[in-house]
């Protein structure tokens, strides 16, 4: 794996043999091992030009945590805000030696511009592009569900799921759609007509205005966050109305199985998509989801940048 820029360039063996890395990584550092050589003398840059906490975060921690050397840089404070381009931007990060960029962008489709420009040889990973794709928090969901739902080995055949909210502007629906499907799950996407894509009928999953129907008897509901900055029009009538009728509360949550879990990527609109009493929860794996990002993002990291063989030497 060179690039990891959609969620659909992870073919199903691929995907496994992430999570299982990503699996091995975290036995390790269960284990107490917190640091491993892999990527010594290796550069990693997060470029994030939208805010970020968990990814950013995570990006960071996943990269030290296998040596490499880290370079943060934030859009704001930069010399993007005096008008500098990506591709000036790039050319930058090229000449100070940038083995991958972990790039997250408002617009849809930068990091594909990143990898296939020619203006940096490094890996490019994307962490959010627009309301277009967020592959390796899909990556970190399918982990979650696996470790859930099938003890943490294999694919995740037969486990049905549902993904409620505005999947209208939701990068993480759209790249969750392509690898739940891909690891051979079934996905019902849940919203009001106003908040689903035109063209949803040709993803790989199904789709629902009924939420009450959709939670019935599923293995996992997966919240998505109302992203009011990407609104420029009247989606719903107003919040209350919307956490009426798409909000998940205590009585939804238990229509799922009885060991059925609860998702949200982060971060969360308490009171609007989902209540304290869910988030909060039992069956809520929100902060498990964060945890396993890091790890995720480890073996992406190791995988684009063809590491040493992974042993539990600490260092
Ligand atoms: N889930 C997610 O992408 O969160 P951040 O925006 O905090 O990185």
């Amino acid at each position: 794996m060179r690039h990891l820029l959609s969620a659909a360039d992870l073919d199903r063996t691929t995907a496994i043999q992430i999570l299982d890395t990503a699996h091995e990584l975290a036995r390790l550092t269960e284990r107490g091992v917190k640091k491993l050589p892999t990527l010594r003398g290796r550069t990693v840059v997060n470029l994030f030009f939208e805010d970020s906490t968990r990814t950013r975060i995570s990006f960071e921690a996943a990269a030290k945590r296998l040596s490499a050397d880290v370079i943060n840089f934030s859009a704001k404070g930069s010399s993007v805000s005096k008008g500098e381009s990506l591709k000036d931007t790039a050319l930058t990060l090229e000449a100070m030696g940038a083995d991958a960029v972990v790039i997250r962008h408002g617009s849809s489709g930068a990091p594909h511009v990143l990898a296939h420009s020619g203006w940096i040889s490094s890996a490019v990973v994307n962490a959010g592009d627009g309301t277009h794709e967020h592959p390796t928090q899909a990556l970190l969901d399918a982990f979650t569900l696996r470790q859930h739902l099938r003890e943490g080995k294999g694919d995740l055949e037969g486990v049905e799921i549902a993904i409620v909210g505005d999947v209208l502007h939701s990068r993480v629906a759209r790249s969750n759609v392509l690898l739940l499907h891909t690891l051979g799950a079934k996905v019902t996407l849940v919203a009001p007509p106003t908040l689903l894509p035109v063209g949803v009928e040709t993803w790989p999953c199904d789709f629902s205005y009924d939420i009450d129907e959709a939670l019935t008897n599923k293995d996992a509901v997966m919240m998505l966050r109302v992203q009011r900055e990407r609104m420029n029009a009247a989606f719903f009538p107003s919040p209350q109305e919307y956490s009426r009728r798409y909000g998940l509360d205590r009585r939804r949550m238990n229509l799922l199985k009885p060991d059925g879990i609860v998702m949200h990527p982060g971060p969360m609109n308490r009171g609007l998509e989902i209540s304290s009493e869910a988030a909060d929860s039992e069956k809520s794996v929100i902060v498990e989801q964060v945890t396993n990002g890091v790890s995720v993002r480890m073996a992406v990291l190791y995988m684009a940048l063809g590491g040493n063989e992974i042993s539990g030497d600490a260092q």
